[in-house]
Formats: C-alpha cells, structure tokens, sequence
C-alpha cells in the first residue's frame, strides 16, 4: 500500500494562505550604515553653490592599473570553461610569491591559499563554515566600530556578536579585556581587522600573542582582516602592517593554527570591482572552506583569475599608488588637524576626526546641507556596547576622490567647523 501523504494543517506549508517560509534570522540584520545615513539626510538640500564631493563611501577611485585591464582583455577565452574553486595553480602560485615577497612567509600554495571574489564575501563565508549554531551561546566577537559584514555573517550563521570598543587612548586598539571569561569561552569566532576600518590602527605584535592565547584557551578561529595593508603612510622597517600570518610565525605559530587572513586587491591595485581576493592560514580551515565554496559556488572567473596573477606580481603600481595616498593625506590632514582632532593614522584610506560638538550624525547632516560634503558619521559604523557607542562623536572620512577634490573638501569642512565653533 502507497503510505498517505500527510496534509496536517499544522505544516504551514500545507497551508496556501499562510506566508511563505523565510529565514528568521535574516530579521536580525540591521541596515546598512548607507541605507541609515540616506534617511538620515533625506529632505537635505545639499547649498548648489557647491559641487557635491563625496567622502562617505570607501570605494577606491584611483585608476586601474593598465597591466591588470590587459590581462582581462588577453583572456577572454576563459568565458568558455568553468573555473575550479581552489583556483588555477597558477594563481595560488602567484599569492605565495607575493605573501614570500611582502611577508617572509612561505605557504603551501597548494593547502594554505584559497582565491576569493574579493574579501567580503569571504569573511561572510567563513562564519558560515565555522560557527556551530547548536552550542549554547554561539558567539562571535567583533572590535566596534567595525566593517558591518562581520556583524551580519555572525547574525546569519546563528551567533551572537560580542563587541570589544576602540579605545582612542590607544591610538584605538580594541579593548579585548571587555570581553569577559564567559563570553570568550562562547566564542567560536574573532574578526579583526588590522589596518583597521575605520580607525586605520595597525595590531602590534603583543596584541595578536594576547589573541592567539585566547584563541588556545577556548579554541575560537581567528579571523583577520588585512585588505588595507598595502596603504601605509610611513618608511622605516617595519612600517608595513603587520599581517596576523607573520605574527603567527614570529609567535612560534608556523601551522597559523585557527588562524586565516583576507587579503584584497580592491585596495592594493584600485580595482574594487574585480572581485579578487585570497584566504591563507590553517590548512584544515582551508579544507573545509573549500568544500564550502565547492557547494556555494564561489570559484573565481577565469578572466578575473589571470588578471589577478598579473596583479599580485607587480609592485610598481602598488608603490605609486600608495605614494598619491600618501600626497593626500599629507596634504589633508595638518589642514583638517586645525579645527578637527584628527591625526596621520597607521595605514588605510580613512581619517577618523572627532567633531567640535560630538554629534556626529548632525555635523555630516550640516556639512552636507551647507557645503555639499558627504561624510559617513562615526556612530553608524558601531553598536552600543559597554556603556558607549565608541563611534559617535567622529566622523569617517575616505580620502578615495582625486587629491585636488580631497583638499577642496578639506577647506569645506574647516569652514564648516569654523562656522560650528563660532556659533556654539
Ligand atoms: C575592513 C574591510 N574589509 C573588507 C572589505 C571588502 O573589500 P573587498 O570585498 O573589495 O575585498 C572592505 C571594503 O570596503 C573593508 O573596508
């Protein structure tokens, strides 16, 4: 006998009228700081005197560079085949050159790298693959204010964020000692993100041994990332961020046990919209990141992968684009630095000024209104935590734009604090 198929009007499914099913969580993400900052300025006439600049969104907007557009257009018969998700050999090939030339490091191509479509979905992907929602307390935690994907990946994968604040004391390094015994023993995975968005801060090496004991001690993964490394704003030897690999392996850690790094080239090479990025660190991680992204399908173009060789095997474009930030910042901030308190930050492409009057959210409303300056306020980039929303009161500016709109945007911006300081 064929069993009866059962109809119970307890299945909502059985049911036409009732609604479709939809994940739940996907009702605990919180907007996007853009999408929160439109309606915070919607009905704002920006003055016409002025020609809108932007300094909101952090988007590279240097131009690509001419090797990487000639490898795309040299390849264009890769439309015809499907890539592999461990990426060409080549390409790994071409990461570990690169990871042994700016690092010291020797990774097996092979084990330990892993191409990505930039590193954002990466970072979304890797909680999915490591957080167990059916612990108790799944926890991920999270420096504040933070690059938001962190924040929804944990949401998404069934985890409760946890916050450790920046601290402007030192030179705003998140406060690790926020988190309490309880929580780190929740933890089952740690972004950083070292050169910091949007403080620029780079983690010194004490700061990754406290972090990699932690991780020993309750067995959370490290998640760093590292997509600002390249934009650093002065010489000497160690002036380069440091990465977390090689801080594993100056910290004795040479397997970078529960440890992977996200690197990009959107920053490094001015091509946000390539897409390509690497994994590298704990090859056990990588394995079962892998087989992830295998069911995901996230291989990488095979266009995008060639170009991506020729990209992380030159350095001179790197070096000349660094050399325009730095004019930039060099020229910007000691302008800003007169009305703001602002300051040169370790690396990256963002200056975090704190405001005259500490409302963040009204100075980017005004500045928009009275100079047509957009700027992205402090406290949408951070949740309240410990007492505090440790962004407000600052703003994020992305010195993204041409150096001559930069500093257009800087005399701006000081009028307009002049003009706030005078009427307060
Ligand atoms: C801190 C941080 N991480 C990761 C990303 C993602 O960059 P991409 O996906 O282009 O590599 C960004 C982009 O703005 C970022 O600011």
């Amino acid at each position: 006998m064929i069993p009866r198929m059962s109809t119970s009007p307890a299945s909502p499914l059985a049911d036409p009228a009732a609604p479709p099913p939809v994940n739940p969580r996907l009702a605990l993400l919180n907007p996007y700081p853009f999408e929160r900052l439109r309606t915070l300025t919607q009905g704002i006439v920006p003055n016409p005197d002025y020609r809108p600049i932007s300094l909101g969104i952090g988007e590279p907007k240097h131009p690509a560079p001419k090797l990487v557009e000639d490898a795309l257009m040299a390849n264009l018969k890769g439309l015809s085949s499907y890539p592999a998700t461990a990426g060409e050999p080549k390409l790994r090939e071409a990461i570990a050159g690169w990871l042994q030339r700016r690092y010291a490091l020797s990774l097996d191509p092979a084990t330990q790298i892993l191409p990505v479509n930039g590193s954002r979905e990466a970072l979304f992907a890797l909680a999915q693959v490591v957080i167990d929602p059916s612990r108790p307390g799944a926890t991920v935690v999270c420096p504040n204010p933070f690059y938001q994907i962190y924040e929804g990946a944990a949401l998404l994968a069934g985890a409760t964020p946890a916050f450790a604040n920046s601290d402007p004391a030192r030179n705003f390094a998140a406060d690790w000692s926020q988190i309490d015994d309880a929580t780190w023993a929740r933890t089952q995975l740690l972004y950083v993100c070292s050169p910091g968005n949007p403080t620029g801060a780079v983690m010194p090496l004490p700061e990754w041994k406290t972090l990699f004991e932690l991780s020993d001690r309750h067995g959370f993964v490290i998640a760093s990332d590292e997509c600002y490394s390249e934009i650093y704003f002065r010489d000497g030897p160690d002036a380069a961020p440091l990465s977390g690999l090689q801080a594993a392996v100056q910290l004795g850690r040479p397997d970078f046990r529960n440890l992977i790094a996200f690197t990009s080239l959107s920053k490094r090479s001015n091509v946000p919209g390539m897409r390509s990025g690497f994994v590298a660190g704990d090859a056990a991680w990588i394995k079962r990141f892998l087989l992830y992204r295998t069911y995901h399908g996230s291989a990488m173009s095979p266009l995008i992968q060639a170009a991506s060789i020729a990209a992380w095997n030159d350095e001179a474009h790197v070096i000349e684009n660094r050399a325009q930030y730095r004019a930039k910042f060099a020229a910007v901030t000691p302008l800003l630095a007169q009305v703001l308190d602002v300051a040169l930050p370790d690396a990256g492409f963002y200056l975090w000024a704190a405001v005259p009057d500490g409302n963040d959210i009204g100075f980017a409303q005004g500045l928009l209104a009275q100079y047509n300056v957009g700027v992205l306020p402090g406290s949408l980039l951070a949740r309240d935590a410990h007492g505090l929303n440790p962004g407000a009161g600052r703003i994020r500016l992305a010195l993204v734009a041409g150096q001559a709109e930069c500093l257009e945007a800087a005399h701006r911006i000081v009028s307009f604090a002049k003009q706030l300081k005078t009427s307060a």
